[in-house]
C-alpha cells in the first residue's frame, strides 16, 4: 500500500470509557486495548509504514490511582512477553522513549530486553512505545543537554537552531510524524509529541481504542491521502504550478 504515511503516531485513548459502557472495570478496557496494539503494529508494517509511535503511558498518567498504574505496568510486561516473537518474525524494531527511569524495574527490564532483541540494522519498521512520556519533558531534557554542552564549551548559544534542538530530542534519527491519530474523540494533544508534530496531519476519531480495528486504520490512511500538506506554502506552489520568486530574506 503505497499511500501509507511514513510515520504514524497514535494516542490510544478510550479504554476506560469502552469498559464503562459495558459495565466492566477499567482493567478490562486496558486488556482489550492491548490486543489492538498487536493487530495495528503488524498491519502498519505490512502497509509500508516505516515508523509507528504509540502513546502508551504519559507522565501525567502516574497520577492515576496506584491500582490502575500497577495494572498498566503488568499489562505492558505481559504484552511484551507475547509480542516479542511477532516483532522478530516481522523484523520490527522496538524502541521506547520517555522518563523510563520512573518505570518499575520489572517493566524497565522487560522493555530493555525486547529493545535489545530487536535491534536490527535495517528494520522493516520501527515501533516506538512512549512510556512515562511527556512532550514537555522531552524538550526540557533536550534543553538540559544543550546547556551542559555550552557549560563545557562544546557549543555556544549561536549554535542553537531548530535542527540542533531536533537532534537533542529522544530520537534524533526518527523523522517527524506525518499522521497523528487520536482515538476516543478528544481534540487535544495531552502532552504527546509537541515539537515533532509542528506539521503533522491530525486525525481524531470518536472510536474508542479497543474498537479501533484495521478498517478504522485504513479509513485514517485514506483521509490522510486526501489532505494537502502545504507547509506554509500556497496550494499553487504545492502542486507545482508556475509561481513567482519567493521573498528575499536577510541571510
Ligand atoms: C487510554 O485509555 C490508556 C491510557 C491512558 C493508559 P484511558 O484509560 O485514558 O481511557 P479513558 O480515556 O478513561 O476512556
Ligand atoms: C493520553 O490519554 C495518554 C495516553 C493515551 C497514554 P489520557 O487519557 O491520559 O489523556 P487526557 O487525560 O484525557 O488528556
Ligand atoms: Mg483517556
Amino acid at each position: 500500500l503505497s499511500s501509507a504515511p511514513k510515520h504514524v503516531a497514535i494516542i490510544m485513548d478510550g479504554n476506560g470509557r469502552w469498559a464503562k459502557s459495558r459495565a466492566f472495570g477499567r482493567t478490562l478496557g486496558h486488556h482489550e486495548g492491548a490486543k489492538r496494539v498487536d493487530e495495528i503494529v503488524t498491519e502498519c508494517a505490512d502497509a509500508g509504514v516505516r515508523y509507528l509511535t504509540l502513546y502508551a503511558f504519559s507522565t501525567e498518567n502516574w497520577n492515576r490511582p496506584a491500582a490502575e498504574v500497577t495494572v498498566l505496568m503488568g499489562l505492558l510486561v505481559q504484552h511484551l512477553r507475547a509480542l516479542d516473537k511477532k516483532l522478530v518474525k516481522n523484523r520490527i524494531q522496538l524502541q521506547a522513549k520517555g522518563s523510563l527511569y520512573r518505570l518499575p524495574d520489572f517493566a524497565y527490564n522487560e522493555v530493555q530486553r525486547v529493545v535489545d532483541l530487536t535491534n536490527y540494522a535495517e528494520p522493516r519498521m520501527t515501533l516506538t512505545l512512549c512510556l512515562s512520556y511527556g512532550g514537555r519533558q522531552e524538550i526540557v531534557d533536550a534543553a538540559r543537554t544543550i546547556a551542559r554542552k555550552i557549560e563545557e564549551g562544546r557549543l555556544t548559544s549561536n549554535h542553537i537552531d531548530e535542527d540542533l534542538i531536533s537532534r537533542h530530542l529522544y530520537q534524533p534519527n526518527v523523522p517527524d510524524p506525518d499522521l497523528l491519530i487520536r482515538t476516543g474523540g478528544d481534540y487535544r494533544i495531552s502532552n504527546f509529541l509537541l515539537w515533532e508534530i509542528a506539521y503533522t496531519e491530525l486525525y481524531v476519531t470518536p472510536t474508542l481504542w479497543p474498537d479501533f480495528n484495521l478498517d478504522e486504520l485504513h479509513k485514517a490512511f485514506k483521509v490522510y491521502t486526501q489532505r494537502e500538506r502545504r507547509f506554509g506554502l500556497t496550494s499553487e506552489q504545492v502542486i507545482g504550478a508556475p509561481v513567482s520568486n519567493s521573498y528575499p530574506q536577510p541571510s
